[in-house]
């Protein structure tokens, strides 16, 4: 009998849904070619939740995922993602940014500043200042709010693993974004540096974060994985997304220590965009990827890279900033599910792994082959 997954979708606001149904059809049309189905349960969250049941996050959003092998996730305007992250304890957050020569025209940067960058971005993603200690209060001094950043060391220490053992897998060397000469209590530089002793073939450098976010953009080339906390990593991403000429590209997996993960594009909502089917749907699909490839799944998720870049080399163009004329829509399935089909008739194998399982508990136990 074939496997089957369970998924659940959830689609949010803005252009979620319409990116999330496209991305749904290449996933079905990928299960079919491998011989799996993937079962789809939709579910709310988000404002849209909120109208409906009177939670961002409701309870039978939170037991469907509990009860399945992924859960994909498109956009919300706020309310319900940071709950969920916390849920599930998805501290691991990882976005790969690796620019497709035919889109390097896209980008700021000159072509030869492009050739060959592929970072990986390791996020810390429940804790930190998005989860510390926070309120409004009022002094003498008058009204104030405030969001405190905190991490337990352990937070670090685990996060510090996933991104050494990715860097271990890749070309052997983590930068790590840090503040230290603001923020001293929290002291990656000095956890990294203990965990990393488990690691003697990955080069560990520590970088102030603001010279790390100029050092993006001046050589990109340079970095290898990336670890940050939740902030720091939430802001430098974004860099990613200019670097691949759109943040409608890129996906990321959230996962937790037993490898059960949410798949997110790392763009927002897009409201202006929303309903005129032209929003980018790439960010998701390349989300899809990554639950593949974290299900082991790797000739299916290999089959959409392909189907991708053969779209891109065609010229096919979308919204969310990628400029120019729209010779190929990609907001329908079809463009796609036609290539998969002419790329059955070949060979459904490609060389273009994006990631492979992670391990995220484990001590270098699985033989992830990345960047083949
Ligand atoms: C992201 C987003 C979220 C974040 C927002 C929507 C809360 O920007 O996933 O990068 O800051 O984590
Ligand atoms: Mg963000």
């Amino acid at each position: 009998m074939s496997k089957q997954y369970r998924v659940v979708a959830l689609p949010g606001e803005g252009i979620g849904p319409e990116i999330m149904s496209v991305a749904l059809l290449v996933l079905d049309c990928a299960a079919r070619l491998h011989n799996f189905s993937v079962q789809i349960n939709w579910a709310l969250i988000g404002p849209p939740a909120l109208a409906a049941c009177g939670s961002a996050l409701p309870q039978e959003t939170g037991q469907l995922c509990r009860k399945s092998d992924g859960i994909v996730f498109g956009a919300v305007s706020q309310g319900g993602l940071l709950e969920l992250r916390k849920q599930f304890d998805l501290f691991a957050n990882l976005r790969l940014v690796r620019p497709s020569p035919f889109l390097f025209h896209c980008s700021p940067l000159k072509t030869e500043q492009l050739q060959n960058v592929d970072i990986l971005f390791v996020r810390e993603l429940v804790s930190g200042i998005y989860f510390g200690p926070s309120g409004r209060g009022m002094d003498s001094n008058g009204e104030y709010g405030y969001h405190t950043m905190q991490y337990y060391d352990w937070e670090i220490r685990r996060i510090a693993k996933v991104a050494l053992r990715q860097a271990h897998y890749r070309r052997g060397l983590l930068t790590v974004a840090h503040k230290e000469n603001a923020l001293p209590h929290i002291p990656w530089s000095q956890l990294v540096a203990e965990e990393a002793l488990m690691f003697p073939n990955v080069i560990v450098e520590y970088m102030l974060v603001d010279n790390l976010a100029m050092q993006l953009v001046m050589q990109p080339q340079h970095f290898d994985v990336i670890l940050a906390g939740n902030l720091f990593g939430d802001i430098l991403s974004d860099i990613g997304g200019a670097l691949v000429g759109s943040v409608g590209l890129l996906g990321s997996a959230s996962l937790n220590e037993d490898g059960f993960g949410l798949y997110e594009p790392i763009h927002g909502t897009a409201a202006d965009l929303a309903g005129k089917g032209i929003a980018n749907p790439l960010g998701m699909i390349n989300s899809i990827v990554m639950m593949l490839q974290q299900w082991e799944e790797q000739a299916a998720a290999n089959l959409i890279l392909q189907a991708q870049d053969q779209l891109l080399s065609q010229g096919a163009r979308y919204s969310i900033v990628i400029p120019g004329p729209a010779p190929t829509s990609l907001t329908s399935c079809s463009p796609l599910s036609r290539i998969f089909a002419a790329m059955r008739a070949k060979s459904p194998f490609s060389q273009r792994a994006l990631l492979g399982f992670i391990d995220v508990s484990g001590f270098i136990s699985t033989p992830v082959r990345l960047n083949e």
